[in-house]
């Protein structure tokens, strides 16, 4: 018989959960490096110093036969000396700190959420899913060698060699205006620094000694509202949001007008910059405020916006957006610098721009098909991002086509009579009586429905002010449902025997909403014949905008529809679709889902390979001019009414009125038609 040596093996199985990630290792691997080389990544800051705590993971006992192994606490090393004073100062609780073990024998590791390094967040969308946190901006802590006579090499080459050494980073630069502290936060931190890194390049922050927190702005620069999501560059969460309102609204509230504004004077633009400029700062501030942070702690920013918001905030003159063929200074996402666009927050902070797709569709829109990408969902998906100019994207995963359409500021309840922004005061749902033409209304801040008529004693203290955008549409569709106007927008004498809330003064109609003495600022609250043209006028661009699109794509409908846009988080989809602001769709298939375009810079700040996707999503992109194409005229005089002139909508069948005033002539041309193009 031939002597057999029982030798020990030469490596062992890790097994990592909840990845799944499986391997043989070498006995005596670092577990931090072991999991790394199975490919999961954990968090590091002192990169394997055993200090900062983040890599901690959790050896599970036991056997486990579905892998086919025994996994035991003892499979690992023994914690070392800095692991058990690490333990002391902060609990591990029976977890252990990767980096201070070494793999003995086949073992069973749960890495717990917060030590992963590429965390998953779940993505605020129509369709829930979850993002990698995967920044530009990291921050790593290194020790150097402290400068020594013989050595001529200066702080930056010494901390380049350590970078070198404990992070394996290469050819890296150092901001200038950082540079100018390196050796006193050097000699701060006994030679021991966090540095704060962009895309693995450009060292943006030194801090003495051992530091943690991470954080960027996602900022959404709308025509009418301005909202920043000020997000932890590590976890992924969003610890404060602030939004204003876009303080050019004063020079106009659509973009040609300030384009106009621009071309008129002399200053235009610097002051428009100025102004913008000034009113992120203040959102970052208050943000920042909000987080307990300082701005300074602020090192990566994304923005997008319009083309026009794009080229002011970049200080470039959008004249050329104002005549054809539109052309844009650039359409290439842009990375800069905060401070050389007046923007204070960290000296050395960057940013981002979304790319750009054409003239008139702008980095909103592909922070928009980042976050509802048509070109991911089956079927053919169509998104607007209702806004002073709708964004428009039609798509499947063969091909996406966008275009943007001038519907004016009514949406964002700008030029309604008693038009507000989404705040505490608005009316941002109603509901109106068929029977008795009395309304109920829900204002923000408030939980409850309220009826005007009922509820007098809790109105002074809703306080209602205005009407927002959701509102607004809602108010609209249901004085239509309601049988107060009709398809054509035209409030009906008839109505007004019935009810004292419809009054007639000569050629003008209104709704009275909310009763002087129920409002908060002791005037009623009214949706005028004004109103329901301006809503009608707007719809109809979207429409029209969104029916080109479709025949472009040759389709008759569309599988799911997504409404996205700050002012109205919640628009009600049927009323949407009553009011013809939406092909027809099956109601279940249509969901309102917010600010998209805040949403895109997020992912864009929180993920850096989205910023390659968004190249890809814009340079893809089937981009339509639809005021220039000949149709876009009939398409939109067509769809002034409500919900259309000729187009029907069986997913409304039975829901919508019959008006007797309309003439049987025109009724039947009407029946007529929609039976036709429902063939
Ligand atoms: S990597 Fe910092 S403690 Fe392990």
């Amino acid at each position: 018989m031939p002597n057999t040596v029982q030798q020990s093996p030469a490596s062992c199985q890790l097994i990592l959960m909840p990845s799944g990630r499986k391997g043989q290792v070498a006995i005596g691997t670092n577990l931090l490096d072991a999991a790394r080389e199975l490919g999961v990544e954990l968090e590091s800051i002192c990169g394997g110093r055993q200090t900062c705590g983040k890599c901690q993971v959790i050896v599970e006992e036991g056997h486990f036969p579905k892998h086919g192994i025994t996994s035991r606490s003892t499979h690992i090393t023994e914690p070392s000396k800095l692991e058990r004073e690490y333990d002391q100062e902060q609990p591990l609780n029976g977890r252990r700190l990767a980096c201070a073990a070494q793999v003995l024998d086949d073992v069973l590791i749960t890495v717990p959420d917060e030590s992963q390094a590429h965390k998953q967040v779940i993505a605020k969308a129509a369709t829930e899913r979850t993002i990698e946190v995967n920044p530009a901006v990291r921050q790593l802590y290194v020790e150097i060698e402290p400068a020594v006579l013989g050595d001529p090499r200066g702080d930056w080459e010494r901390l380049v060699q350590a970078l070198q050494d404990q992070w394996q980073l290469s050819e890296l630069v150092i901001d200038p205006k950082t540079l100018l502290s390196l050796q006193s936060i050097l000699r701060a931190g006994e030679f021991a620094v966090t540095v704060s890194i962009w895309q693995d390049k450009e060292v943006l922050r030194l801090q003495p000694g051992y530091q943690e927190g991470l954080y960027g702005l996602a900022i959404d620069v709308g025509s009418t509202t301005v909202v920043a999501h000020l997000c932890d560059l590590r976890t992924g969460a969003v610890i404060a949001t602030q939004s204003a309102m876009n303080p050019q609204v004063r020079f106009g509230e659509d973009l040609m007008s300030r384009i106009s504004y621009i071309n008129s004077e002399p200053q235009g633009l610097a002051r428009m910059n100025r102004l913008i400029i000034k009113t992120l700062n203040d959102l970052a501030e208050k943000a920042a405020k909000d987080g307990k942070i300082s701005p300074q702690d602020i090192t990566d920013v994304v923005l997008v916006g319009n083309t026009v918001m794009h080229h002011i905030l970049l200080g470039i003159d959008p004249a050329q957006l104002g005549v054809a063929p539109f052309a844009l200074a650039t359409y290439s996402a842009l990375d800069l610098k905060a401070r050389d666009l007046g923007l204070n927050l960290n000296n050395a902070c960057r940013v981002h721009t979304l790319p750009l797709i054409a003239g008139h569709v702008g980095a909103d829109n592909v922070g928009v098909m980042l976050a509802e990408s048509p070109a991911d969902h089956e079927g053919i998906s169509l998104i607007v991002d209702v806004g002073t100019n709708a964004e428009i994207i039609l798509g499947d995963p063969t091909q996406v086509l966008v275009a943007s359409s001038p519907t004016g500021p009514a949406f964002e309840g700008a030029q309604i009579t008693h038009g507000q922004r989404a705040a505490p005061g608005a009316i941002d749902r109603v509901r109106i009586d068929p029977q008795t033409l009395e309304p109920r209304i829900k204002v923000i801040g408030h939980p409850d429905w309220i009826e005007p008529q009922n509820d007098k004693d809790s109105l002074p203290q809703v306080k209602a002010t205005g009407i927002c955008g959701s509102g607004i549409i809602e108010a609209i569709a249901e004085l239509f449902l309601a049988g107060i106007i009709n398809s054509g927008g035209h409030f009906l004498p008839s109505t007004a025997e019935r009810s004292a809330r419809i009054q007639f003064d000569g050629p003008t109609a209104s709704y009275i909403l909310v009763n002087a003495e129920l409002t908060a600022t002791g005037v009623p609250i009214l949706v005028t014949q004004n109103d329901v043209r301006a809503i009608q006028l707007a719809k109809a661009a979207l429409y029209a905008g969104t029916k080109l699109l479709m025949d472009q794509r040759g389709v008759k409908a569309v599988d799911r529809v997504i409404l996205a846009g700050a002012f109205g988080t919640f628009i009600n989809p049927f009323h949407a679709m009553v009011l013809g602001l939406i092909p027809d769709c099956d109601l279940d298939h249509v969901v309102a889902i917010g600010n998209a375009a805040g949403d895109g810079a997020r992912l864009a700040l929180l993920n850096k390979n989205l910023r390659q996707k968004a190249v890809r999503l814009a340079r893809s992109a089937t981009y339509v001019e639809t005021p220039l194409e000949t149709t876009f005229q009939d398409e939109f005089v067509a769809a002034l009414n409500i919900p259309h002139t000729t187009h029907s909508f069986p997913h409304l069948a039975g829901r919508l009125p019959e008006f007797p005033e309309e003439s049987s002539r025109k009724r039947r041309s009407r029946l007529r038609t929609m039976q036709e193009s429902n063939k």
